[in-house]
C-alpha cells in the first residue's frame, strides 16, 4: 500500500504556546489536523473564558490561509476557578473542557490544584453540563518515584473521581504506562485516554541513549518497554476510549539544553506519519483512522470532520533544527526520517 486516505484526524492534546513560538507551530498542525484541543498552560494561565476566546483569535491569526484549522479551547483549572465560570464556559461555543494540572506537576502548573477536594463544587458543575475533565495524571509528592507519578494517581485521585462523578467525561491525558492503558480500558464509558506518539515509540532508554538526552525529556517520563508495547495494544485495538492527542510541546533548544531543562517534545510537524510508523509497524494501519479520526470527536459528541487527507508511503528527512519564533527549535527525530509524509492540499 502507497497510500492511505483518511477522514482528517484531530488532535486532542496540543501546546501552541503564545506570540512568535506560536506563529512558528500552528502551520504544522494545520496542515494535518482538522482541530485541536489547545492546552491553557500560558504564564499566566488560560483561566477563563474570556481569556480562552482572546487566546482562539491570537491561534487563528496563526492559521496559514486556504487551511480551515479549528481551535478547540480549553479552561485551565485553579482551585479560584468558580462554578460560574463553569456555566459561562458551558454557554461558550468556543470551550470544550477543563485541564487538571495538580500543582508544580509540570511546565506551568504552578497555578494548578493542590487539594482536589477544593475544586470539588467545580467539578460537580462540570458534571452538570457535561463539559469534559482532562487530566494530568500525576501526582507530585518527593517521595514517590517519578515513574510511579501516574500510577500512584491512579490509585490515590483517579479511583475516587471515576466513583463519584459518573457522568463526567474525563480524559486521562497522555498516558504513559500498562497501569492506565488497563484501567482506562476496565473503566467505565465516560473515561478515555490520549495516547502521544512518542510514548508510542519510544522506551526511557531514548533518554540516556549515548548520553543525556533532553530532547527525549517529557512529563509523564517515558516509561519501560513493557509499558510502551501495552500502549501499542490498546491504540492499535480498536477500543474507542483511546485517541490521539500529541501533546506536542515546542520549547526552544536552549531551554531544554539546559541545567534544569524543560520538560516537552515537539512532535507536531510530522505527527501522522509517526503514528501511522505505529500502527503500521503493528500490523493494524487499517485501525489508524479510527484511532485519528473518530474516537476523539465520537467522545467530545462532535461531528468528525467531513474532508480528508492523504498519507503518501514514502521517506521524508526530518530537519535538524525548526524555526520557533526566532529561536532554534529541535523537532522529535531532529535528522532523521520518517516513513510517511502527508500529501499536501
Ligand atoms: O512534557 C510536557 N510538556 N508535559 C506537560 O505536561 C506539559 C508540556 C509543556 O507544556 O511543555
Ligand atoms: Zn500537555
Amino acid at each position: 500500500m502507497h497510500t492511505l486516505t483518511l477522514t482528517r484526524p484531530d488532535d486532542w492534546h496540543l501546546h501552541v504556546r503564545d506570540g512568535a513560538m506560536l506563529a512558528s507551530v500552528v502551520p504544522d498542525t494545520a496542515r494535518q489536523f482538522g482541530r485541536a484541543i489547545i492546552m491553557p498552560n500560558l504564564k499566566p494561565p488560560v483561566a477563563t473564558v474570556d481569556q480562552a476566546l482572546a487566546y482562539r483569535e491570537r491561534i487563528l491569526a496563526a492559521v496559514p490561509e486556504g487551511m480551515s484549522f479549528q481551535p478547540l479551547m480549553t479552561l485551565y483549572l485553579t482551585e479560584q476557578t468558580t462554578p460560574d465560570e463553569i456555566h459561562r464556559a458551558a454557554d461558550c461555543q468556543h470551550v470544550y473542557a477543563v485541564k487538571y494540572y495538580p500543582a508544580g506537576a509540570t511546565t506551568n502548573a504552578a497555578s494548578g490544584v493542590r487539594v482536589i477536594d477544593r475544586v470539588w463544587p467545580v467539578l460537580e458543575a462540570m458534571q452538570d453540563v457535561r463539559l469534559p475533565l482532562l487530566m494530568h495524571g500525576e501526582v507530585t509528592d518527593s517521595d514517590i518515584d517519578v515513574f510511579d507519578r501516574e500510577a500512584v494517581f491512579i490509585e490515590r485521585h483517579l479511583s475516587r473521581l471515576v466513583k463519584a462523578f459518573p457522568e463526567l467525561p474525563m480524559v486521562l491525558e497522555h498516558i504513559t504506562t500498562k497501569d492506565s492503558a488497563d484501567f482506562v480500558r476496565e473503566g467505565p464509558a465516560n473515561l478515555a485516554a490520549t495516547v502521544t506518539a512518542h510514548h508510542l515509540l519510544l522506551n526511557r532508554n531514548a533518554m540516556f541513549e549515548g548520553g543525556l538526552r533532553p530532547h527525549h525529556y517529557c512529563l509523564p517520563l517515558i516509561k519501560r518497554e513493557q509499558h510502551r508495547q501495552a500502549l501499542v495494544e490498546v491504540a492499535t485495538s480498536g477500543s474507542p476510549k483511546f485517541f490521539l492527542g500529541t501533546d506536542s510541546a515546542p520549547h526552544p533548544k536552549a531551554a531544554k539544553e539546559s541545567d534544569c531543562g524543560c520538560a516537552g517534545i515537539y512532535s507536531a510537524r510530522n505527527a501522522m506519519a509517526f503514528y501511522a510508523e505505529v500502527f503500521e509497524e503493528a500490523g493494524a494501519l487499517d485501525r489508524l483512522e479510527a484511532f485519528a479520526s473518530h474516537y476523539g470527536p465520537d467522545f467530545y459528541r462532535l461531528p468528525r470532520n467531513n474532508d480528508q487527507i492523504t498519507l503518501i508511503r514514502e521517506q521524508e528527512r526530518v530537519p535538524e533544527v525548526v524555526d520557533f519564533g526566532g529561536h532554534p527549535g529541535i523537532p522529535l527525530r531532529a535528522g532523521g526520517s520518517v516513513g510517511w509524509r502527508v500529501a499536501a492540499g
